[in-house]
């Protein structure tokens, strides 16, 4: 049975069909995103299990990663770190490819962003194939960075994303599910 923060967060998702190619049901989070009593139950949600542990940054995964980490960084008086799609960072970078559920991309991190050993949360909107935030993982682990955890609002979990980011021995936290 669903409880009523499933329920809440599920109803501010909006849904939308053959988005962006046919075939894909995608998951629109600007609504909860304007739904001010979802946004904050959302970020609250997200990082309650993390309060006064030590975490020193939030990665967070262009696009929707950006909104959601910014807002957990502050709630954890953490910094934020940017994984940006390739070309838009202005210092030295690290990159790496990886593969979406509709298409193949490059993503990068500046290299001083994380300084080895900081305890750091991976965020984004969402996992489908787990391709992006494998990716965005592995750069962390490449500048050292300790994961603590990845966070998502939604978890796709017939596409496996959660099992490939456990292969890494990152701990994975969502808060709904779409089978
Ligand atoms: C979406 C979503 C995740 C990714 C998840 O971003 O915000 O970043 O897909 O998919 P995966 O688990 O199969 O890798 P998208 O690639 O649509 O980019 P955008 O945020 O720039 O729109
Ligand atoms: N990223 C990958 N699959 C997605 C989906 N179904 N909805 C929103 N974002 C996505």
């Amino acid at each position: 049975m669903k409880s009523n923060l499933d329920e809440m967060l599920i109803s501010s998702i909006r849904n939308i069909p053959d988005y962006p190619k046919p075939g894909v049901m995608f998951r629109d989070i600007t609504t909860l995103l304007g739904d001010a009593r979802a946004f904050r139950r959302a970020i609250d949600e997200l990082v309650h299990p993390y309060a006064g542990t030590k975490v020193e940054k939030i990665a967070g995964i262009e696009a929707r990663g950006f909104i959601l980490g910014g807002a957990i960084a502050h709630q954890l008086s953490a910094g934020f770190v940017p994984i940006r799609k390739k070309g838009k960072l202005p210092h030295d970078t690290v990159r790496i490819a990886y593969s979406l559920e509709y298409g193949l991309d490059e993503m990068e991190m500046h290299k001083d962003a994380v300084v080895p050993g900081e305890k750091v949360i991976l965020v984004d909107d969402l996992i489908a194939t787990g391709g992006t935030a494998e990716a965005a993982a592995k750069l962390l682990r490449q500048m050292g960075a300790d994961i603590v955890a990845a966070c998502f609002v939604i978890d796709l979990p017939d596409l496996g994303g959660r099992k490939k980011l456990e292969a890494l021995d990152v701990p994975v936290r969502t808060l709904i599910a779409f089978e």
